[in-house]
């Protein structure tokens, strides 16, 4: 028997080590050179068959076991965001305006030593690990071009399995949804065009101003009037730029913004009432809309079986550790879902958070930071959850 733990915390400071030292070094998507290169020199030293530049920066390594079996992939993100760190923390960005604010260095630090456990166990296991090292999973479409690049052939996949440290829970907790974990998002941008003209004299023009308010509010009715109430919608405009002066009225607005959704019903209908709202309202208030629509990922949904899996063996390993397999979800989104819709996995949440030690900001603020206790039971339940599946594949 495999004592993942133990193992897990014998090896804390190295995963402690690599954390620290990419939180220090944070490089944004497609640009994860010197992450890459730390990632690929460890895989290297493993003894591993190591590829690297897969989507510009990202790694891919295959852990084959001693007999044959199923091939398991597990995917980490690599790369930062473009904010500025506002922590104190001894380990804080170096790189000016560039932060690891999501914990993306906690994923990489801990596929390095699943993969460091999992090597040392190769007579114990059947079948192959995958090892994907992501680059670029904030909205720059990190996991597709992996995709293209062949990231799920030779040899392909039969299940895959990712997570997220998460600060919305505090470290112990685990989540472990057996279906919708995460939900799919577009990325609207929406052009008003009126006719510009003097504040004064509002009659001569066509306020795309007052026309913008009129469909901003107007959207909301989506999720409260077009949607199941037990179903789960979210349209939100985050940005609005109009006008330079006090008594202009400008001849354009933009709008932009994202919807989240969990199935496709619910998605296609709010596309079909947020086309309609927009062109409509726009027209009533004497003006014209564009709208541009793309999809950034689809829902995030897991596995049942595979779920189920790695619930047993979470709760095994963590008998008296909170996992919530209650359905846990959130209208966060994850590109790891184009590698789920192709194949299936596992996508689940490791409690990261820490109120007494003030390391409970959220994800993407100046101040987030996380429990790196959250570091080793992560690596345990992959590294675990990994090698059951390989031993004992799913029907
Ligand atoms: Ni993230």
């Amino acid at each position: 028997m495999i004592d993942y733990i133990n193992e897990a915390q014998q090896l804390f400071p190295y995963t402690q080590s690599i954390r620290r030292d990419f939180h220090k070094h944070p490089e944004l998507g497609f640009r994860e050179l010197r992450t890459s290169e730390i990632i690929s020199r460890e895989l290297n030293e493993l003894g591993l068959e190591v590829r690297n530049g897969v989507a510009e920066t990202g790694v891919v390594a295959l852990l084959k076991g001693i007999k044959p079996g199923p091939v398991v992939l597990i995917r980490a993100d690599m790369d930062a965001l473009p904010i500025v760190e506002e922590t104190n923390a001894e380990y804080a960005s170096t790189v000016p305006g560039v932060m690891h604010a999501c914990g993306h260095d906690g994923h990489s630090a801990i596929l390095l030593t699943v993969a460091k456990i999992l090597n040392a166990h190769k007579d114990d296991m059947a079948g192959t690990v995958k090892l994907v090292f992501q680059p670029a999973e904030e909205g720059l479409g990190g996991a597709e071009r992996m995709i293209i690049e062949g990231v799920l052939k030779e040899p392909k996949p039969d299940v895959t399995l990712a997570l997220h440290l998460w600060n919305e829970k505090p470290v112990g907790w685990i989540g472990i949804s057996q279906g919708s974990s995460m939900a799919g998002a577009e990325i609207f941008k929406i052009k008003i065009r009126g006719k510009g003209g003097h504040g004064a004299a509002p009659h001569l023009a066509n306020d795309p101003i007052l026309a913008s308010a009129q469909i901003i509010t107007a959207l909301q009715s989506i999720t409260s009037r077009n949607i199941p109430p037990l179903k789960s919608a979210v349209v939100s405009v985050c940005t609005i730029h109009g006008g330079e002066a006090f008594n202009v009225i400008p001849q354009e607005v933009q709008l932009a913004g994202t919807i989240r959704t969990f199935d496709l019903e619910v998605r296609d209908k709010v596309l079909e009432r947020f086309e309609v709202i927009v062109f409509g309202m726009a027209e009533t208030m004497g003006c014209q809309a564009e709208i541009e629509l793309n999809r950034l990922t689809p829902a995030v949904i897991n596995h049942f079986e595979t779920a189920a899996r790695v619930q047993k063996v979470a709760q095994t390993l963590y008998p008296s550790a909170y996992i919530d397999n209650n359905n846990y979800t959130t209208m966060g989104s994850e590109d790891m879902a184009f590698m789920m819709e192709l194949v299936p996995g596992c996508f689940f949440f490791i409690g990261s958070a820490n109120s007494e030690k003030k390391l409970d900001a959220s994800h993407h603020h100046p101040l987030f930071d996380f429990d790196e206790q959250a570091l080793s039971q992560a690596v345990a339940i992959l590294a675990a959850s990994a090698m059951d599946i390989l031993n004992n594949p799913l029907s």
